[in-house]
């Protein structure tokens, strides 16, 4: 996933409006939350959980189910054709339920970093073999305990021309189309009691390019129950850009027609990309809160998120400088815990919303 950079008039017109609106936002969430208990999670990295027992500790206090952020993805567990390597998931599992948390699996089916190997197969009868077992080997491992997969991640192209429109890579060029409900019953098949997800990002704004990846993955979605094929849940990736307005018209439109199909809905990769936001820590934290709040609530008016993960629990390990840096030089704060693990305005949103206070 990738973006261009945000518009600095915009964002800082929205600063004066976002502080005097966090209270609001704060408050808003303690009206709307308090009874209620979504789970909240984050991704975790498998070197960090190894060398930082401070991250371990935070992350045992702050949550009640991980998601691996690296370690369930093709290029850590199939570095050649005939290995699986389990290693940091299985870390990440052993942590999870010795600290009695949910663990969620990211992912089976995507685009991103696949080794050459698999990029390289051609023949449409190789590729289904090569990932449906895969999709058997790694859900069948974890059955029981990873309870919801994102099956398929990130389908659409950044700027699809058509709700039809597919990201190219190994499974379409052999596939087609048909890669998608091929792993969804590779998946079900593995382990007929788990959480089948589509996931997908930037289908939550305001414009154009936005409103057809949701049309994309509403297409995909009503294709998958109409034909029967096992999908339960739909992952609203949440990577919110401070400078892009939530679509909250088009969202809820989206998520009522997702509900109308009998979908559940989760957020599983919130965090709030700053780069346009002012340098100040406070004045920052506070805007970045309060678009997580606004993303939330509207989500919620909908219906209620069935989860809540965050891409990560502390600016120390985000991913988000790895693409958008911040022009003045300062470190990212797209998390709900500081660098130094001290809570944030956007963890109090956060925990006010899923009623998960520690
Ligand atoms: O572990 C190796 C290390 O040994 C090596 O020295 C280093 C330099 O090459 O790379 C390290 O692996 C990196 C890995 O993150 C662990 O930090 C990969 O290069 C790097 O590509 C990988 O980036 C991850 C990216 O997905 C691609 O898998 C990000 O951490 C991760 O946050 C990001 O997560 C994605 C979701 O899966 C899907 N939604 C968007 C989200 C953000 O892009």
């Amino acid at each position: 996933m990738k973006q261009g950079p945000p518009h600095r008039r915009s964002v800082l017109k929205g600063a004066l409006g976002s502080i005097l609106g966090l209270e609001g936002a704060l408050a808003h969430s303690a009206a709307v939350a308090s009874p209620r208990k979504i789970p909240f999670g984050a991704a975790v990295r498998g070197d960090a959980l190894a060398a930082d027992a401070s991250y371990r500790a935070a992350l045992a206090e702050r949550c009640r189910l991980l998601v691996p952020e690296g370690s369930l993805k093709w290029p850590v567990l199939r570095p050649n054709r005939e290995t699986f390597d389990f290693g940091d998931a299985d870390t990440i599992a052993a942590f999870a339920r010795s600290n009695g948390l949910g663990l969620r699996g990211h992912t089976l089916a995507w685009y991103g970093g696949m080794p050459a190997w698999a990029e390289a197969i051609t023949s449409p009868v190789e590729a289904e073999w090569v990932l449906t077992s895969h999709i058997e080997a790694v859900v069948s491992r974890y059955r029981g305990f990873i309870g919801s997969w994102d099956v398929v991640n990130e389908p659409m192209p950044e700027n699809p021309v058509s709700p039809r429109d597919l990201r190219s890579f190994v499974w379409t060029k052999t596939l087609g189309a048909e890669y998608i409900p091929i792993a969804f019953k590779a998946a079900h098949a593995a382990d007929p009691a788990a959480q089948l997800v589509l996931n997908e990002y930037d289908i939550e704004f305001v414009g154009p390019r936005f409103a057809m990846r949701r049309a994309g993955i509403l297409a995909i979605a009503r294709s998958l129950v109409d034909r029967g094929i096992p999908i339960h849940a739909i992952g609203l990736q949440a990577h919110l850009f401070a400078d892009r307005e939530i679509d909250r018209d088009g969202l809820q439109a989206f998520l009522r027609e997702i509900k109308a199909l009998k979908l559940d809905v989760l957020v599983t990769e919130l965090d709030v990309i700053d780069v346009g936001l002012p340098t100040d820590a406070a004045t920052r934290d506070a805007m970045i809160a309060r678009k997580a709040a606004d993303f939330l609530h509207a989500v919620d008016e909908v219906t209620p998120p069935s989860a809540v993960l965050t891409w990560g629990i502390t600016d120390r390990y985000t991913w988000v400088p790895m693409y958008f840096t911040r022009p003045d030089g300062t470190a990212n704060r797209p998390l709900p815990l500081d660098s130094d693990l001290r809570p944030k305005p956007l963890m109090t949103v956060i925990e006010r919303f899923t009623g998960s206070a520690s």
